[in-house]
């Protein structure tokens, strides 16, 4: 008799995250199993509770999906798994701490409707959080040149540090947003802005991106008024501004979405997947392009 499909959600919120077990329940988990409150010392017996009861060749009926909000957390989490798993015994994992996984990956993937992004010079703004990191990461990986932007040199230094050490051959150059008429001379080059700020902050004006000679994509994926990226609506979804194709978060959100669940039907295929920013994205790719 084929065994359930069985998802255990680790969240390490006071509530275990009820986005996340919507989106397990829409994408045809039979089961879900909530922990909450996940500290990493009790990581190892809830993974031995999964990797015990099935036998090998039913494993991958079981998997584990990592969410929440807090990311470093999460990755944290991510890390105690593996190292709980040995040989054969091991369920795959899916981690989409705060959606940061997904949605960079659907944002690069906007971009990518326009752009061949080898050689792609991209300006990331704020590029220091999980999501904007993942999109410089993800962005270099795919061969491009990427300004790192953050209001601190420092800051955006340590995630080209982090990317350079992930990516063989990235191309990264940080980028302090405080220096007066530095953003608007990175954007004078670029072919794509992506800007990955907190949300309701405002990172460029109008003026400062939308007559740039060579831009042709502009994604903002802060969806809380103000718009990151001034005159992008959260709903835009390849809207044309002069040259520029355009996307707000929403916009974004869709294909968002549609990673997430095809993430986690992958994780019942076999019982080795880990899935992490650059494997959510291959997911992405796949699902686009069939
Ligand atoms: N569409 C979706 O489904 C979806 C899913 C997840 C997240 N999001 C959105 O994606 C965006 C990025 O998410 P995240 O979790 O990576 O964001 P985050 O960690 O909250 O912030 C990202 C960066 O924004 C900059 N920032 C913070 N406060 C600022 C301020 N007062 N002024 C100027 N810059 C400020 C910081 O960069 P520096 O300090 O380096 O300047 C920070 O590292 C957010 O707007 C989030 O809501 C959308």
């Amino acid at each position: 008799m084929t065994k359930p499909h069985l998802l255990i959600q680790l969240d390490p919120d006071q509530h275990a995250s009820v986005f996340d077990a919507v989106v397990a329940a829409d994408s045809g988990v039979d089961h879900l199993l909530q922990y909450h409150g996940v500290q990493i010392e009790q990581v190892e017996s809830l993974v031995h509770g999964a990797i015990f009861t099935r036998g090998p060749a039913d494993l991958h009926q079981t998997a584990i999906f990592i969410g929440g909000t807090d990311v470093t957390a999460g990755e944290a989490i991510l890390d105690a798994v593996t190292a709980s798993f040995f040989g054969p015994m091991r369920v795959s994992v899916l981690m989409d701490s705060n959606g940061a996984n997904t949605t960079a990956a659907a944002a690069v993937l906007a971009a990518a409707e326009h752009l061949a992004l080898q050689d792609t010079r991209a300006v990331v703004l704020a590029a220091t959080g999980p999501v904007g990191s993942r999109v410089a990461r993800l962005l270099a990986r795919q061969g491009s040149h990427v300004t790192v932007a953050s209001r601190r040199l420092d800051r955006a230094q340590e995630v080209c540090d982090d990317v350079t050490q992930r990516v063989e051959g990235a191309q990264l150059s940080p980028l302090a947003t405080s220096v007066e008429g530095a953003v608007e001379a990175a954007l004078e080059r670029a072919d794509l802005l992506i800007a990955a700020g907190a949300a309701g902050i405002q990172l460029v004006k109008l003026d400062n991106w939308s007559h740039q000679p060579q831009l042709r994509v502009a994604i903002d994926l802060n969806a809380v008024p103000p718009a990151g990226i001034e005159g992008i609506d959260a709903t835009a979804r390849n809207v044309m501004l002069n040259q520029v194709a355009c996307y707000g978060a929403i916009g974004v959100g869709n294909t968002k979405m549609k990673i997430h669940k095809a993430a986690l039907r992958y994780l019942f295929q076999t019982n080795d997947q880990v899935l992490n920013a650059e494997e959510v994205y291959a997911i992405g790719q796949d699902i686009l392009s069939s």
